[in-house]
């Protein structure tokens, strides 16, 4: 069967393949640039995207930070920048926390390439200490920091119990506003959201959209 499919994908014509690549190629164009491939993320950034908008977000947080800066759009998604880029026409203010030098480090080179330091401030802290510090209101949380595996279940369930923990940690700083997107659910396990969307949907969150990322506001 696969053999079959490679010869079919093999004969077609190169137009055909251009196609196909301009199908899975999903742009937040005109927002972003049209060489950024979001894949999989592309809906539900485009529709918060929308949501910061609508709701004059001034505050945001990102637990988990863009380490290989707007490299990698089609992996990681490169939120820091997608929302970085958002607050800074917007006046808005971001804070993007990462456990790793490497990756702080790499934030921070497209931090500064982007000329986005007044917007963005990239810290070097666990994300658990970080929020326990953080006394603002936040009024958009993208979650995305420890990192899944889609076989090991003792490593999802410690990312499950972690992304809950930043959650009820900033929980209070949230209001009704506010906007919530787990990365890296539509996993084997749940991914990175099954605990804390079990949780949140008991405290009256309702999911706006549950696709590889899913999506929350208040009731
Ligand atoms: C998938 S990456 C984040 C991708 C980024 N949000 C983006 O959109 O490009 C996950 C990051 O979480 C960081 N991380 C893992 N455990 C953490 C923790 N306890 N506190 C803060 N960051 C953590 C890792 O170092 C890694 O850089």
């Amino acid at each position: 069967m696969v053999f079959k499919i490679l010869t079919i994908a093999l004969l077609l014509p190169p137009t055909i393949h251009f196609t196909l690549k301009f199908i899975k190629h999903k742009s937040l164009y005109p927002f972003m640039p049209f060489k950024y491939n979001f894949r999989r993320r592309r809906i539900t950034f485009a529709k918060t995207l929308k949501l910061l908008d609508e709701r004059h977000v001034k505050m945001i947080i990102e637990t988990g930070t863009s380490r290989e800066g707007l490299k990698n759009t089609k992996g990681d998604g490169a939120a820091t920048f997608v929302f970085g880029k958002w607050a800074k026409q917007n006046n808005a203010k971001m804070h993007s926390v990462d456990i790793s030098e490497e990756s702080v480090k790499g934030a921070q080179d497209e931090v500064n390439r982007q000329d986005l330091n007044d917007t963005i401030t990239v810290h070097l802290n666990d994300s658990l200490e970080f929020l326990k510090n953080f006394n603002e209101t936040v009024d958009f949380l993208y979650l995305d920091s420890y990192d899944y595996s889609k076989t090991d279940k003792e490593i999802q369930v410690k990312s499950q119990e972690h992304h809950l923990k930043e959650f009820q940690i900033i929980e209070d700083k949230l209001h009704d506003n506010s906007i919530v997107l787990i990365d890296d659910c539509g996993l084997p396990g749940g991914g990175k959201g099954k605990t804390v969307v079990e949780y949140m949907r008991k405290k009256n969150w309702k999911v706006l959209i549950d696709a590889y990322q899913i999506l929350l506001v208040k009731n």
